[in-house]
């Protein structure tokens, strides 16, 4: 079914010369400064739940797959983007593994994606997309048709609560304004309760204005999401 919602403004923003920014001034800056929460943080979840069959949703500059230590090695790699220049620069950056490519938006059942993962990343995504976080909501139907019966949905988002500061305010307006985000609306709670009512098993944090999460069709043994995760060789 096509949503009546455009998913353009979101990631209209990605191009070369943007994309050529987004890891110093995007992962570096704002994640620290803007955001308070260093991107060691989501490096962790990635390390954690990329799995041999992984899907990326909303890749930008595959910079977390780039850097990830992943348990097992990756097989199975799909990069999943509405924009041609994210699925371009992260196809060629992430070239080792092979992976496969798929341009559409995240809102819209995926169809032609005949293949369930173990691992479904969606990482800063959510506050590109338009709509309430329940109309948003619909984006973990559409990944849970895909995600295998013991597989993980794992991500972070920046919601419109936490440890705000000037910057983060600034920016915030900004890109809401832009329709580069758009989530005035979002709180972890919010975000939280649409995932609790599609997954068995739901883990989140709240990291200054970020919300990381990860869920699960059935409920597993182990994996809890990092509490002080060290990480002394990467820069962001
Ligand atoms: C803020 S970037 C996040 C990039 C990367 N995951 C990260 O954490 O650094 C958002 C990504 O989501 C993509 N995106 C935005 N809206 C989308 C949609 N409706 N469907 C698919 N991809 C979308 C953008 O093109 C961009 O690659």
């Amino acid at each position: 079914m096509e949503s009546p919602l455009d998913p353009r403004p979101g990631q209209a923003i990605y191009t070369k010369l943007t994309l050529s920014l987004y890891d110093p001034l995007v992962l570096g800056l704002s994640n620290r400064i803007a955001w308070r929460c260093p991107s060691h943080y989501i490096q962790h979840l990635y390390d954690q739940y990329v799995s041999p069959s992984h899907l990326e949703i909303g890749v930008g500059t595959g910079y977390f797959l780039e850097y990830c230590v992943p348990r097992q090695p990756v097989n199975d790699l799909v990069l999943f983007d509405l924009n041609r220049h994210c699925l371009q620069q992260t196809a060629e950056r992430l070239q080792r593994f092979n992976p496969r490519i798929y341009r559409a938006n995240v809102l819209e059942p995926f169809q032609g994606l005949d293949t369930s993962f173990e691992s479904v990343g969606i990482n800063y995504v959510l506050h590109c997309l338009p709509g309430t976080p329940r109309q948003k909501g619909i984006v973990f139907d559409h990944i849970k048709t895909h995600l295998k019966d013991d597989g993980v949905c794992f991500g972070a988002t920046i919601v419109n609560q936490g440890a705000d500061n000037l910057f983060s305010k600034t920016l915030k307006s900004l890109y809401n304004r832009r329709g580069i985000f758009c989530n005035r609306d979002d709180t972890a709670e919010a975000i939280e309760s649409e995932l609790r009512q599609r997954f068995v098993e739901v883990e989140t944090r709240l990291i200054g204005t970020v919300f990381l999460f990860r869920a699960r069709k059935a409920a597993a043994q182990e994996n809890e999401l990092p509490q002080k995760p060290k990480r002394s060789s990467r820069s962001q």
